[in-house]
Formats: C-alpha cells, sequence, structure tokens
C-alpha cells in the first residue's frame, strides 16, 4: 500500500507522513530532504543556484544526514525551492522515490508530487494544507525551538514565495491530485490533524 502525502511548507505534512507511517507500520521518506541535500550540497561548494548546470553537478554524490540542522536552515529552503524547478534536478532525484515507493509491503512518502508524478497509483492520497499565516506561525516558532532567530513577517515572506514557486513551476508544480483528500491543518493542532489524517486512510482503505 502506498500512501502519498503532499502539500505546502508548513502545512504539517511530514508530522501527518510520520504518524500514518506508524499507524500503519509502513516505511516513510521525506522527498523534501533529497531536495534539500542537493541544496545543501551547492551551497557547501559555492554553486550558483540559477545555474540548472551546477544544481545537475550538485545531484551527483549527495549525502543525506537527516540530522543534519541546516538542511532545514532558511538559505538552504530557498535554494531548494529554486533548484527544484529545474526538470534535470527531478528526474536526477525520481528513480530513488519510485524505488522507495514501490517497496514490498509498502511506503508512505510526502512532498509536492508524490500523488501526481511519483506514485500516482498510490491507494490513499492526502493534500494537506493550512493558511500562510498559520504556516508562517508554525515555522518561526519551530525555528526559535531550534535556537535559530526568526521574525514572523520575514517568515511569512518567504513562505509566499516559496508557494509561488512550487505551485508556479513547470516541472511537476505543487497541485492536489484529483483523487487527493483535502485536509486543512489551519485550527488543528499536531494531534487533532495526525487523528484527522488516519480516519480519512482508513475511510478510504475501507471504501476500496
Ligand atoms: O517539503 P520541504 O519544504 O522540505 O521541501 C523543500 C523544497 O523541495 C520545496 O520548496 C519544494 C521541493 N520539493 C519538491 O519540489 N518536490 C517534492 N516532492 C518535495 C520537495
Amino acid at each position: 500500500m502506498i500512501i502519498a502525502v503532499d502539500g505546502p511548507a508548513a502545512s504539517g505534512k511530514g508530522t501527518i507522513a510520520r504518524a500514518l507511517a506508524a499507524h500503519f507500520g509502513l516505511p516513510h521518506m521525506d522527498t523534501g530532504l533529497l531536495y534539500r541535500a542537493v541544496a545543501l550540497n551547492l551551497w557547501r561548494w559555492g554553486g550558483d543556484p540559477a545555474s540548472e548546470f551546477e544544481a545537475l553537478r550538485a545531484c551527483d554524490n549527495i549525502s543525506l544526514d537527516p540530522h543534519d540542522e541546516e538542511l532545514r536552515s532558511e538559505p538552504v529552503s530557498m535554494i531548494a525551492s529554486s533548484i527544484s524547478a529545474y526538470p534535470g534536478v527531478r528526474s536526477a532525484l525520481l528513480q530513488r522515490q519510485r524505488e522507495f515507493a514501490e517497496q514490498e509491503g509498502g511506503a508512505v512518502l510526502d512532498g509536492r508530487d508524490i500523488g501526481t508524478v511519483i506514485a500516482p497509483e498510490a491507494e490513499v492520497k492526502l493534500f494537506v494544507t493550512a493558511s500562510p499565516e498559520v504556516r508562517a506561525e508554525r515555522r518561526t516558532k519551530e525555528l526559535a525551538a531550534r535556537g535559530m532567530t526568526a521574525h514572523f513577517e520575514d517568515v511569512l515572506a518567504d513562505i509566499r514565495a516559496r508557494d509561488e514557486r512550487d505551485s508556479g513551476r513547470e516541472a511537476a508544480p505543487l497541485r492536489r491530485a484529483e483523487d487527493a483528500m483535502l485536509l486543512d491543518t489551519s485550527a488543528m493542532d499536531a494531534e487533532a490533524a495526525t487523528a484527522a489524517a488516519i480516519l480519512l486512510a482508513e475511510e478510504r482503505l475501507r471504501a476500496g
């Protein structure tokens, strides 16, 4: 069984995907981390995110340490959002995600194009959203908890810019798959959002 969870930054999709994976006993992949790993590679090596050629070079030998704090920093988030618009970068990362999705027993993947491109055959598809203000508030708190200084207005502007780039790009833009269930988490805390997601997934599986 494949569960696809898509949505914009700080919508709660990561928390929801991890909870679904734990609930159904499935492995989980945060596909945003792949784009972030490419971005971090490029950043460390001083490459230019405006160059598709350099971004493609940064896809070679990506080492992914999910605990690396810099993966989630704002500069890396912005670079990840720009380089993810390059079709070459997307195809360099495609195989890894497809193989993970198609492994025996199933998997949960979260990202932007899981239900539309990576695993259109997924049995359960969720599209998780929340208002930009709520998402900026969450991200500001998250960054503060990690000891990074962040101002709400700056984070909100970054979120809006990222939304526009992620949804406006030509290659696999962020959009809800026709058969994805919509979950708006604006008025929900993490507990309520995960409970709602599990309920929706179970209902979908029962309906067949
Ligand atoms: O989910 P995230 O914020 O960690 O993702 C970082 C960036 O990677 C995001 O701006 C868009 C891109 N991304 C993508 O294009 N496709 C995915 N499946 C996952 C992430």
